[in-house]
């Protein structure tokens, strides 16, 4: 019986229901609003399911009926994650090359079974079946009827099984999942494919509050929409009760000056409404969202978007997300100084949305739309008009209620088409107090797309362009960029200079960096050493390589060091100094006072710490500021003052104590007078020596064959001229070389992977050795000529000064410096420079110059591909030493950047992951003169200019000294 009833559902009306675009859905209930609800009005199916994987979906009736080959899975759960069948990644291309609306024949196809009994005090209430989130074409059976059909895979299907349940004694329950589907070519979203159950199953006999839809402005103006007769009390924040009305159908009242809901002050009220016996609830956030005069206002303040793009992806059960995964994330968000996220690009678990309203993020709340593949086709395929249309009712009824979420999005990469403007006009009525959200309206024509955006929103725009707009273009709507900075591997390089125009620019209004978190799923290699795979890994064809791992926090959820340069450009305080010893503390909050923050200060010179105190209390209210002098004894050496900020009292996302800013800023300074003696003449064999420290250049290398003291030598290699760095993925997408994209194939053309250098010259002076090397590469460009001189001071430093001169040829090179090789054991590392955290000359605003210690095995940053890293730019000295202290001090003359690590740029550039990675006993110590900046190249705008190495001529210096 059940096998026939399969076949029903499987071919309605004789056709393929996983073909059948015009069939979005089957018997499934209207959406409605998620509510708390009487929790014995609920039982949970979640847990072991009787599962059975086959390869077609014409063999589930048969497979149906088999009593053996049952396992048993958890849901909610995917198969592709369970061993069954793989995960898939690509980007835009679909994973198989029919043309919509058909798929392969080859289509695997998950069976879930299981019984249930219903609690006995349900008497004869209404029964309804509630699937949260199925990836792929859900088909269900209650005890071997036809129950209904649902294919948006990212909001609840929701069916009436009243009439099928057995009151007493077991039901049986079964969920036939197809993969694909004519619904795969709109949920062609850039993340892995998956099947299965990825989100809760229940059972639900609430009956008499069928739906509420609540509304609460910034005036205080509450309206409560449900079909029936209603008692709604409202509670404030506090618990206490505001008011209590009896209605029918429509409730509209007022309530007085209502604490109001943003992100800085998610202040949320309570809404019960209760019905005979029963009894619902949901949050309410009192808060108006507005377009005027090119700004986006909250309650009639413009606010700053700092958002980001987050996807559901969990590095072990793909897009199962559990309650913690989502608390982490939003802590981390909030830790950060996010105030924004956009649900890229489909609507999250709805407990995503309740804690964006608990700990105040915006939410930019995106339909499950996506036809990337077939861009400009689907949106104008009529057939495919209410599957858009369903998709986007499905978002706006399940989430109407959060505060948090200020603006509809229509979904992703998906052209711009008649289906978008039925969506739209079918938003616009139903919910007037929200504005709409749609890149593919704005695409080509920033002035255009007013139908289907009321906000501009392009990704990875070029930031003169967006300059450009903002001042040139009279259009009333503001620019919130719902991509950019795109933050695959070693990234997010020019990031504040985007900030910058946005505090600038009035219609910029900020973005959504993308992406929150790199999509590697974790996988043990036949060593048994853990990595994050990405596409290909699991033999799939075709597939986009690691163009999924491109967020700002590891798989789990480590930040990479970018967010740290998110988090300081996102703080809401600044500080700048006035004159002298009076510094302006100013609030970038729209809302909120500063005086959550305690400050503090600190004087260094020469990274020691002079003076240190605490700020006065920050009465400073939103956009206000406050003026402090402080006491700064005079003093020489190099002198900073550093203010930190921290949250006075716990909040739900981080205790007491957190630092929530920080910032730097120099003060004037008298450098203290070095005094390491003239330089001291070569011995006639060309040595120098001085202090017990002997450097030779050896006269066949020209490269320092020894630099020792007390006989022990510190080099095995170099100083070597150094032009190349092992590619980021900005540099170029090295995986997927079809796209050819950034510098990296000009640079491979150059040779500059595979320097040679020659020795030309060495020459013997009164104060020192002369060396001249010419470099070469494998394309046609002049020689490199690089001259450096060696000169042994009398204290027993090596002053090493250099010369490159590079031809017209060699413009934007990836770096300008040397590479030694020191000898094993050099572990220790210490610098006075920029920190803590990797830095290049385009991502180094969060920086502090200051005294650090690490090691040269925590210098490595583990990008799921291995690539450049570990940068720290304008030290004043380094040390490297080992465990007794002896080793190499090298200074800046009067900075110079570095890289400790146990990895050849060789080694990064071979692996393809981490975990590949054998390191090596000696320290690869380079010192670079410069290096490009990061840009953002692997999607969206190149390295600027300002960060390119362009000079004909790079002149720098730097001693060398060996500690014994
Ligand atoms: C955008 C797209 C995202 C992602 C990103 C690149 O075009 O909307 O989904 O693909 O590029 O990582
Ligand atoms: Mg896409």
């Amino acid at each position: 019986m059940s096998g026939q009833a399969l076949e029903a559902l499987l071919f309605p009306g004789g056709s393929r229901s996983w073909e059948n675009p015009e069939l979005t859905s089957l018997n499934r209930l209207p959406p409605r609003a998620t509510l708390t609800r009487d929790p014995t009005l609920r039982r949970a199916l979640d847990g072991g399911w009787e599962f059975r994987l086959v390869g077609r979906p014409e063999e589930a009736p048969r497979a149906l009926g088999l009593a053996r080959g049952w396992d048993t899975v958890p849901v909610p759960g995917l198969w592709t994650m369970q061993g069954y069948d793989i995960p898939m990644y690509t980007n835009v291309q679909m994973p198989f090359p029919n043309p919509p609306p058909t798929v392969p024949e080859e289509n695997p196809t998950g069976i879930y079974r299981r019984t249930f009994t219903l609690p006995r005090d349900w008497g004869s209430r209404r029964v309804r079946l509630h699937f949260g989130g199925v990836e792929g074409v859900l088909h269900v059976l209650v005890n071997g009827r036809p129950v209904g059909i649902s294919k948006d895979a990212r909001t609840p299907a929701e069916f009436d099984v009243t009439d099928l349940v057995r009151r007493r004694g077991p039901n049986e329950l079964v969920a036939v999942v197809v993969r694909w589907s004519d619904a795969s070519f709109v949920e062609d979203q850039d993340q892995w494919w998956h099947a299965g159950i990825s989100r809760e199953v229940a059972l639900c006999a609430d009956d008499a509050i069928a739906d509420v839809f609540v509304t609460a402005d910034a005036d205080g103006l509450l309206t409560v929409a449900a079909e029936g007769r209603f008692e709604a009390t409202l509670l404030d924040p506090s618990g206490r009760a505001v008011l209590t009305e009896r209605f029918r159908d429509r409730l509209e009242t007022r309530v007085r000056s209502p604490l109001l809901w943003s992100a800085e002050e998610p202040a949320l009220y309570t809404l019960l409404v209760s019905s005979g016996d029963e009894r619902a609830s949901c949050r309410v956030g009192f808060r108006t969202v507005e377009i005027r005069e090119r700004r986006l206002l909250v309650n009639g303040e413009a606010v700053m978007i700092r958002g980001v793009n987050r996807h559901e992806h969990d590095d072990l059960h793909g897009r199962v997300i559990s309650r913690e995964a989502m608390e982490t994330d939003a802590r981390l968000m909030k830790q950060h100084n996010v105030n924004a996220v956009r649900t890229s690009h489909y609507p999250d678990d709805p407990y995503w949305l309740d804690l964006c309203n608990r700990y105040g993020l915006y939410v930019v709340d995106e339909a499950n739309i996506e036809s990337h593949a077939y861009y400009d086709e689907v949106c104008r395929d009529s057939r495919y008009a209410k599957a858009f249309l369903e998709r986007t009712q499905n978002m706006v009824e399940r989430d109407k209620n959060h505060p948090s979420v200020i603006l509809w999005s229509l979904g992703n990469e998906s052209g711009y088409g008649p289906n978008h403007d039925a969506t739209a006009g079918w938003i616009r009525s139903r919910d007037p107090s929200r504005p709409l959200h749609y890149e593919g309206a704005i695409k080509f024509d920033w002035n255009g797309g007013h139908r289907a955006s009321d906000v501009v929103c392009p990704m990875y725009p070029q930031l003169d362009a967006i300059v450009e707009w903002a001042r040139e273009s009279d259009d009333p709507r503001p620019m919130i960029l719902c991509e950019y900075s795109h933050a695959m591997g070693n990234s997010n390089g020019g990031l504040s200079d985007y900030f910058a125009a946005f505090e600038r620019e009035g219609a910029l209004q900020g973005g959504f960096i993308w992406e929150w978190a790199d999509h590697g799923i974790r996988r043990t290699d036949s060593r048994g050493r853990e990595y994050w795979a990405y596409g290909g890994d699991f033999g799939e064809s075709p597939h986009d390589a690691n163009f999924c791992a491109d967020g700002i926090v590891w798989p789990d959820r480590v930040p990479h060091p970018a967010l740290a340069e998110l988090k300081f450009l996102a703080r809401p305080v600044r500080v700048e100094r006035v004159a002298g010893t009076r510094f302006r503390i100013s609030s970038r909050d729209s809302f909120a006072s500063l005086d959550r923050l305690t400050g503090t200060w600190e004087l260094t010179a020469d990274g020691e710490v002079v003076k240190s105190g605490k700020l006065p209390r920050l009465r400073i209210g939103p956009g206000e500021s406050l003026d402090v002098e402080l006491d700064l004894p005079p003093g020489s050496g190099e002198r900073f003052v550093t203010f930190r900020f921290f949250l006075r009292a716990e909040t739900e996302w981080a205790p007491a104590g957190h630092e929530v800013a920080w910032q730097q800023l120099a003060v004037p300074s008298r450098a203290r007078r070095r005094s390491a003696g003239r330089p001291v003449p070569p011995d006639e064999h060309g040595a120098l020596e001085a202090a017990g420290v002997r450097a030779v250049v050896d006269s066949k290398t020209g490269m320092l064959g020894e630099l020792s003291a007390g006989g022990r030598n510190v080099l095995v290699e170099g100083p070597r001229l150094q032009l190349w760095r092992a590619p980021t993925d900005n540099d170029g997408l090295r995986l997927l070389p079809e796209r050819g994209s950034g510098v990296l194939p000009r640079w491979l053309e150059l040779g500059l992977d595979r320097v040679e250098q020659r020795l030309e010259s060495i020459r013997v002076t009164r104060t020192g050795v002369e060396v001249a090397h010419r470099a070469t590469g494998r394309g046609r460009w002049d020689d490199v000529l690089h001259r450096h001189a060696y000169r042994m001071l009398g204290s027993g430093d090596v002053l090493v000064e250099n010369e490159v001169r590079v031809g017209p040829e060699l413009r934007d090179l990836p770096r300008v410096g040397v590479a030694l090789t020191l000898r094993p054991g050099l572990e220790q590392l210490e610098w006075l420079g920029r920190g803590p955290w990797e830095n290049y000359s385009d991502r180094l605003a969060s920086t502090v110059v200051g005294r650090y210690r690490s090691t040269v095995t925590d210098q490595y940053v583990p990008y799921i591909l291995p690539q450049e890293h570990g940068h720290r730019g304008d030290a004043r000295w380094l040390w490297l030493t080992d465990e007794a202290g002896s080793g190499l001090v090298v200074e800046g003359r009067p900075t110079i950047g570095f890289t400790a690590s146990h990895f050849t740029t060789a080694d990064l550039y071979g692996a393809l992951h981490t975990s590949d990675l054998e390191p090596r006993p000696e320290v690869m110590l380079s010192l670079d003169h410069a290096q490009r900046g990061l840009g953002t190249a692997s999607c969206g705008p190149d390295t600027s200019p300002q960060y390119q190495l362009n000079e004909p001529v790079y002149r720098f210096a730097y001693v060398l000294r060996v500690v014994p």
